[in-house]
């Protein structure tokens, strides 16, 4: 190529006009490279942006036991509305007190906002559910139930009406549909009192019935399909540094996220508080998305679960104090902890934690097989921390595969220091994270061409976006760039093991981070450019590396190959090579693969090309647009064995070619 280039430029200087110079991007098709790990390409779950309550979790009643800080937050209560603290629930002990107004003409009842309103659809139906009792008398109480359009010019602001019959002194359940006449996305819920009888109310809780798979407390359909339409090959959960917590108190606590919701306590969110320019002093977890839910979406989905627990360093970021962090010599309570998340996914229904998981609904085990100590840990804390963990999980669980971090830095004497620790504590995995701008993406294809291939850990990519300078949010540009990264990762599966884009969801009133791969509002979601890149590689991830290079060497955005980045795989069982190519260029490139190893006479029976492009380059999709930037899927002409393409600029192209 360096000769042809050599004659362009002097035909160029001569005033000729020359074609743009063709790529020969050569394939080995005969020897298979590394198998590519089924968990190769998954979803990492945080609980930041509104992610679980307002977002996944579908329940539409912000602070429905009372128990937030400043116990009506969320509510709007009016006439004889009283705090109550003995309920039936003993780690949620709030409930209220409705009594009658004492006045024909006054009322008494509460309002609930919902997560930035109550979002409902027409003719779709919602289960309103509560724990209540009548606290004196013999005789029922009434409440009445009702969606309501605080907005409205209308003469009744109600567009969905219930009554319910409360008729017991002993606490109960009850629960009443509502079908709401319109659609809205910031409906409000009313209660109010319609009988002179006083009624006592907890865990007040709406949901949509069309859940995912209808469970009642239940995930948001949207969201859970947008994750089962990427067939990841992993779930990490639940963070993120919401399992360190902003201190230790506020840790994710997974043994508080099981058993029956209305017992789960309250937890303060880590992400409450760290961008006083995005401040959500409101942002709480009810734990009723928790590590039992978790599992079972791992299940569903079809995802390894990856369940990553606290190591006893609370946020590093937050707390500069070792004071913040529980003493190494006091972590047998964290390491019990996570000897009994084994349990809890593994255990015979005869083990204490396997007999939590039963009752819950699951007495088929979980099938663990991986588990992250610490979040994206550092500094010598981590490692002495860690070691105690990984001696005590050995002994108890070989089988289990350890993921060690090598904190926020992608490079680095950090990054170095934690490398070299985790080989020599010896965990399976080393979680790397990099949220790094266009320049580390653009010179990063090669990343991992020249990790250790001895014995030792193996990778995981847990966290990582490009960030744009000037530009840190979502746009295509950006999707671009990681589509390009992403080659490296997939020329290298005999090392990289697992790959998760981080974050996942951001709700459009109540994100702290961006970007993200998948955005909603009350009624709707869209899906990113970066959504449908991790998908691409997710759904043409084959089986075997295929060794593709241009000039001898892997095609990495290295200089003088013109901004391409490529990888190619085998997929055994549909004898199919594939070929992921990115240009990252502004001009259209001419490339001519040249499939070697093929049989004499075998020849390419079919192609297809499923193109991710946009004129615009900074724009992504958007609620309002939510299918600008999409995979478009062609036919191409195949025949013999090599194929020319031409690329177009700034694009993400699978090839996918039939033997
Ligand atoms: O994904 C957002 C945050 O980035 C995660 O919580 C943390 O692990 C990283 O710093």
């Amino acid at each position: 190529m360096k000769n042809k280039g050599l004659i362009a430029a002097l035909l160029m200087g001569m005033g000729m006009t020359v074609q743009a110079q063709t790529h020969e991007f050569v394939i080995q098709t005969k020897k298979l490279g590394a198998e590519i790990q089924p968990t190769m390409y998954g979803v990492f779950f945080e609980d930041i942006n509104f992610a679980a309550d307002g977002g996944l979790y579908a329940e539409l009643i912000k602070n429905r036991s009372f128990e937030f800080p400043q116990a009506f937050t969320g509510w709007k209560v009016f006439g004889k509305v009283s705090l109550m603290d003995d309920g039936p629930f003993n780690r949620n002990p709030h409930y209220v007190r409705l009594a009658p107004a004492g006045h024909p003409h006054k009322q008494t009842g509460l309002d609930n906002e919902g997560f930035f309103g109550i979002g409902v659809k027409k003719g779709e139906e919602y289960r309103f559910s509560v724990w209540a009792r009548i606290p004196e008398g013999d005789t029922a109480s009434k409440i009445r139930v009702e969606l309501v359009n605080t907005a409205s010019m209308g003469e009744n602001q109600a567009f969905a009406t219930q009554e319910l019959a409360v008729d017991s002194k002993e606490w109960k359940k009850y629960q009443v549909i509502l079908k709401p006449e319109e659609t809205l996305e910031k409906a409000v819920l009313r209660i109010s009192l319609v009988s002179p009888q006083s009624v006592d109310l907890e865990h007040i809780s709406l949901f949509p019935v069309d859940t995912w798979k209808g469970y009642e407390n239940g995930l948001r359909k949207d969201l859970v399909q947008a994750l089962a339409d990427l067939k990841p090959g992993v779930f990490r959960f639940p963070g993120g540094c919401i399992v360190e917590g902003t201190d230790l108190e506020t840790r994710y606590n997974w043994k508080n996220s099981v058993g029956p919701v209305e017992n789960r306590p309250l937890n303060e969110s880590r992400w409450q508080y760290s961008f006083p320019n995005r401040l959500y002093p409101d942002y709480y977890q009810s734990y009723g998305l928790g590590f039992y839910e978790f599992f079972v979406l791992s299940e569903e989905i079809g995802a390894e679960p990856l369940p990553v627990l606290s190591c006893g360093l609370a946020c590093q970021f937050q707390n500069t104090d070792e004071s913040a962090h529980q003493p190494v010599d006091q972590l047998d309570g964290y390491i019990q902890d996570a000897l009994d998340l084994i349990e809890f996914a593994n255990g015979g229904t005869d083990t204490r934690w396997g007999k939590v998981r039963a009752d819950m609904g699951h007495p088929e085990p979980f099938h663990l097989k991986y588990i992250g100590i610490g979040n994206e840990q550092w500094g010598e804390e981590y490692p002495v921390r860690l070691k105690p963990f990984i001696e005590a999980i050995r002994k108890a669980y070989p089988e289990i595969k350890i993921i060690g971090s090598s904190g926020p830095d992608s490079e680095g004497k950090q990054f170095d220091y934690l490398w070299g620790q985790m080989k020599h504590l010896g965990v399976d995995l080393v979680d790397e994270h990099f949220y790094r701008p266009e320049s580390f993406f653009l010179s990063q294809g090669a990343r991992y061409d020249t990790y250790d291939r001895k014995k030792g850990p193996k990778v995981f990519a847990g966290e990582y976006a490009c960030h744009g300078v000037g530009r840190k949010w979502n746009h295509f540009h950006a999707s671009l760039l990681e589509a390009a990264f992403m080659t490296g990762l997939e020329r290298n599966a005999d090392i990289v093991y697992m790959a998760t884009y981080a974050p996942l969801f951001a709700h459009v009133e109540g994100w702290q981070w961006r970007p993200d791969m998948i955005w909603y509002d009350n009624l709707r979601s869209v899906r990113t450019a970066s959504y449908y890149v991790q998908q691409l590689y997710s759904l043409n991830k084959g089986t075997n590396v295929l060794s593709l290079t241009m000039d001898g060497k892997p095609v990495t955005g290295a200089d003088g190959q013109d901004g391409l980045f490529a990888s190619a795989v085998y997929n055994k069982l549909t004898d199919e090579v594939i070929v992921k190519v990115a240009n990252t260029s502004d001009k259209t490139q001419s490339i001519d693969f040249i499939l070697k190893g093929m049989k004499k006479g075998e020849r390419l029976s079919a192609g297809r090309r499923i193109t991710l492009s946009t004129p615009d380059v900074y724009a992504d999709n958007t609620l309002d647009n939510p299918s600008l930037i999409t995979p478009r899927e062609e036919a191409i002409q195949v025949s013999g064995q090599s194929l020319h393409v031409d690329l177009g600029p700034n694009a993400f192209a699978v090839y996918i070619l039939k033997k």
